[in-house]
């Protein structure tokens, strides 16, 4: 059954559809009309988002379901200079809890980030209670100690941080912030990591837009990830879940005053 359906009024057979197509699944007919091809089509959107005439429709990317877009919107290079470089990891929290609404804003930015081959196929465990965020806290540190008494390779990076916390009890992996996002996706799914990553990258782009400030929680998901039951079992995701990355959530307590540089680019041209 085509996916696509033209109405031949509107269309003037400009072939941009097909030329937009990541999987040649438009082909167009020797009367100028796009007609599937009958190849794989990763349902992106493309060719109904592009038409400049709103002649062509998509059983799964209704033209009905897309916003219109006048111009597309561009910030001047500066703006997006300082845009992308004042974004920090934030590892200081105000005590504010994050209303659910904002959250659930910024997850659906993160849900229209590129995913490989269009699969998106990641979901979310938001976790906002102050003894679960406790709770896995201590269970990662538990792990990190583990980790140090068995001389596993990452010990030597946890040292410093777990000594710091047994020392201060001041919360080295979540920070104190009021929310934990969790990315999860199903674990035969060898995109998820990727998927994940881009995602929590446009939440994080996002989330100063929401007055928002997030960190990523690489040591949690190292946890998770190694299979860690005590952590595995207070975050109870379902069996064929797992967990592909994590982001710290909530309001800055400081704001930066200064841009910061990184190492110098690299680059080869041939
Ligand atoms: C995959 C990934 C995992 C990370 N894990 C942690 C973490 O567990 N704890 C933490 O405090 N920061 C973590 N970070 C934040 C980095 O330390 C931070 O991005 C880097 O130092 C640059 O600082 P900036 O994000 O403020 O520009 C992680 C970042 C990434 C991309």
């Amino acid at each position: 059954m085509s996916l696509l359906t033209v109405d031949r009024e509107k269309c003037i057979g400009c072939g941009i559809c097909a030329e937009v197509c990541p999987k040649n699944y438009i082909e167009i007919t020797k009367e100028g009309i796009p007609a599937d091809a009958g190849l794989a089509c990763i349902t992106c959107g493309h060719c109904v988002a592009i038409c400049p005439q709103a002649a062509l429709d998509h059983a799964h990317a209704p033209l009905k379901g897309q916003v219109l877009l006048d111009k597309t919107p561009v910030l001047n290079a500066e703006t997006a200079e300082s845009f992308l470089r004042a974004r920090r990891s934030i590892r200081v929290y105000k005590e504010e809890a994050v209303p659910k609404s904002k959250i659930l804003k910024m997850l659906d930015i993160a849900r229209l980030a590129p995913t490989g081959n269009n699969t998106q196929g990641v979901q979310y465990l938001v976790i906002d209670n102050k003894d679960t965020l406790q709770t896995i806290t201590q269970a990662t540190v538990a792990w990190m100690d583990e980790a140090i008494t068995q001389g596993e390779p990452l010990a030597a990076y946890f040292t410093d941080l777990v000594e710091y916390y047994h020392k201060t009890g001041r919360d080295v992996i979540l920070r104190n912030a009021p929310c934990f996002i969790l990315a999860l996706t199903e674990k035969s799914f060898t995109r998820g990591r990727d998927n994940t990553h881009f995602s929590l990258a446009y939440a994080e782009l996002f989330a100063p837009s929401l007055a928002l400030g997030t960190c990523w929680a690489g040591l949690v998901e190292a946890c998770a990830r190694s299979g860690y039951q005590p952590l595995l079992k207070v975050l109870d995701i379902p069996e064929e879940l797992m967990v592909t990355g994590g982001i710290m959530v909530g309001y800055p307590k400081y704001s930066y005053k200064r841009l910061v540089d990184r190492s110098p680019l690299t680059v080869t041209w041939r």
